[in-house]
């Protein structure tokens, strides 16, 4: 008999280390509830994101900067509770949002705990480089695994001056490669690289020895993310240049509500097959108003039958 947990088969920290030694690349994927890491988890993708992104998907907003911890807590133990479900292995990472790790040292581990202890999230990600080395340092030392985040980060988009590609002339890829550098460091376990060039991705997977996960940072990173809706083909607006569309879910699910409305105006829905039945249903006339306040003969009104 195994005596393995569903918790020791799960992807670690140590996994992804020896995933990107062997060369084996690194699946992850965004989530935000229980039914996408259902089904992301049944997909057998190595490491879940519930990213801050969730703050244009999910809620709408223009940016990341409104999502709040209090909101992060709540998506992770959601989607944790989707993995759990059925049993996937996928390491699942939290996003620490705008507000949450940049003010103090202090506030940065508070929030980080929470996120594992209340969000069941196995380690955080943070944005930033060198800036935020004591902060990595103290969550390391606290028990918390960190993912660092550079390149693109989207919390600074107002100090970017947009999404746009970051480390393009010799000078920021620099500082970036020392950015890259200083959070393994500080003992982040792995990196995302968001929007850089390709070439300056090659250059810093080859130089740490921590596994980097990539979006729009070309294939030689020793993984890869996406946001869920993107790769789905939810969204109809702007597709970034890094954004592969694997499906068109967007216009799959208008398609049926526009069966689903159609056919509830027709009639045709719901057919017999949906439609509940009852021998017993005796349904007795009101002869008068006062008969109307009489209690339901048991068996006649209530309970579905
Ligand atoms: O918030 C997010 O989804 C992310 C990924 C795009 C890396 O940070």
């Amino acid at each position: 008999m195994s005596t393995q947990t569903a918790a020791q088969k799960r992807v670690t920290i140590h996994e992804l280390k020896r995933m990107k030694d062997r060369g084996d690349k690194i699946a992850m994927v965004t989530a935000y509830d229980a039914t996408a890491a259902r089904l992301v988890g049944q997909a057998g993708v190595d490491a879940v994101l519930v990213g801050d992104s969730l703050g244009m998907v999910v809620q709408g907003h223009d940016s990341t900067l409104p999502v709040t911890l209090e909101q992060m807590i709540y998506h992770s133990a959601m989607v944790r509770r989707g993995l759990q479900k059925v049993g996937a292995r996928a390491h699942l990472v939290g996003d620490l949002p705008f507000g949450s790790y940049q003010a103090s040292s202090d506030d940065a581990v508070k929030a980080a705990m929470r996120l594992v202890a209340e969000g069941s999230v196995e380690a955080v990600k943070l944005e930033g480089g060198s800036d935020y080395v004591e902060v990595i340092r103290r969550m390391v030392r606290a028990g918390v695994p960190v993912m660092g985040h550079i390149g693109l980060t989207p919390q600074s988009v107002h100090k970017l001056g947009g999404y746009v590609v970051q480390g393009k002339d010799a000078e920021k890829a620099q500082v970036l490669l020392r950015d890259a550098r200083a959070l393994e460091a500080a003992g982040c376990y792995a990196m995302v690289l968001e929007c850089i060039p390709t070439e300056l991705a090659r250059v810093i997977t080859g130089t740490v020895g921590i596994p980097t996960i990539g979006i729009g940072a070309g294939p030689s990173c020793d993984g890869q993310v996406l946001v869920l809706n993107d790769l789905l083909g939810l969204d109809d607006g702007f597709v970034p240049k890094f954004v592969k569309r694997f499906a068109e879910l967007g216009g799959e699910l208008r398609g049926a509500v526009e069966r689903y409305a159609a056919e509830v105006r027709s009639g045709a829905f719901p057919a017999d097959e949906h439609v509940f039945h009852s021998s017993a249903v005796r349904l007795v006339p009101l002869s008068d108003e006062g008969e109307s306040e009489r209690e339901d003969p048991p068996g006649v009104m209530g309970a579905p039958v």
